[in-house]
């Protein structure tokens, strides 16, 4: 799969986020700006993934339910704007549901099981004998997600690449069933920045390890958070010279502060010696503070009208009940499935 850059000529874009806790500045890096100005030159559709919030949260349901206006009002908050892009809810298009099941007969257990990404989830979250099949099988939901929207291309993260993979080898059977191109395969787009690490600098990012600053963090929040980060075990003294690979300050300072060639006098300095982890610590801060003010207060006021929200969501999932159908009756022709329609 090759990793085109979006060209003029607009194309479909299709991303989403599992809607189960609000989003961080690891989302905000590698994925929103860009979404930003995608939207200025793509038909860009986005994703609320409740359903597949559900697969590893199905007993705490909560979980899921509770964050979908969390995350739709990250979106507005850094600039995701409902006009230019259309942010729908999974669960309320039954189109997904549908084209999950169709697909499920064209997808062998053993090459689910593969997935690598879904292999390295199953085992950090301990499932054994009682994984869900619907966890195993989200592959095959977001295959579905993507194709009904005949989606060319999809900014996600790495991790993702293998969903993209599943979903083409589902789209190539399904044409090869069809015996013409009934279903579009797509690319993914990956973003420049490298996938930021988690404060501790040791594990995945993850809410219940508190090692992430959510975008609607406080200032104390992110203080706290910046005062955590790992830097250079070995840089004991301000004096001594200090490791720039592996240190998550400036690593954070690569992914948001403006002034490259400041940054990179820091790092010979901090390289060199006589530059302590307090005084970086204190440039990220204020570069931090500086950067999720704006997003926090916006967000707090978008989460004071619920019913805008609500009504945001609800246009949006309209339109793509509308986008999305066309596909639903392709694939159920393909299996025959039209014949007997019943209005
Ligand atoms: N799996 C994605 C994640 O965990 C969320 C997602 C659901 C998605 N459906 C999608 C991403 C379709 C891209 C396209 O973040």
């Amino acid at each position: 799969m090759t990793n085109k850059q979006p060209t003029e000529q607009p194309e479909i874009i299709l991303t989403g986020d599992r809607a189960t806790g609000s989003l961080h500045l690891g989302h905000y890096a590698g994925s929103l700006k860009q979404r930003v100005n995608l939207q200025e030159i793509h038909e860009q559709t986005i994703l609320v993934a409740d359903m597949q919030g559900l697969t590893d949260n199905a007993n705490n349901p909560s979980k899921v339910s509770s964050n979908i206006l969390n995350v739709v009002a990250d979106y507005l908050a850094v600039g995701i704007d409902p006009i230019k892009t259309t942010i729908c809810l999974q669960s309320q298009l039954p189109v997904l549901a549908e084209l999950t099941m169709y697909y499920s007969n064209l997808v062998s257990i053993s090459r689910l099981e593969r997935n690598p990404t879904v292999k390295s989830e199953i085992q950090s979250k301990g499932f054994q004998r009682s994984l869900p099949a619907g966890f195993l099988t989200y592959p095959i939901s977001q295959a579905a997600d993507i194709t009904a929207f005949n989606a060319t291309l999809v900014p996600v993260g790495d991790d993702q690449l293998p969903m993209l993979e599943q979903t083409n080898e589902i789209v190539r059977k399904i044409n090869t069933l069809a015996g013409k191109s009934v279903l579009y395969e797509c690319r993914p787009l990956l973003s420049h920045a490298s996938r930021l690490p988690s404060t501790d600098g040791k594990n995945k990012m993850s809410k219940t390890l508190g090692n992430t600053i959510n975008l609607s963090a406080s200032e104390k929040e992110i203080r706290a958070a910046v005062k955590s980060m790992y830097t250079d075990p070995s840089h004991l003294q301000i004096e001594d010279p200090g490791n720039i690979e592996g240190n998550v300050v400036f690593t954070y300072l690569d992914a948001f502060y403006p002034d490259a060639s400041y940054l990179a006098d820091l790092k010979k300095h901090y390289q060199r010696g006589g530059l302590g982890d307090g005084a970086i610590k204190k440039i990220l801060e204020e570069c931090l503070q500086e950067m999720l003010r704006p997003i926090r207060e916006k967000r707090e006021e978008y989460l004071r009208d619920k019913a805008q929200l609500i009504e945001i969501l609800s246009q949006g999932t309209k339109a793509s009940r509308v986008k999305t159908e066309k596909v639903l009756f392709d694939v159920k022709d393909i299996f025959g499935l039209n014949i007997f329609k019943i209005e």
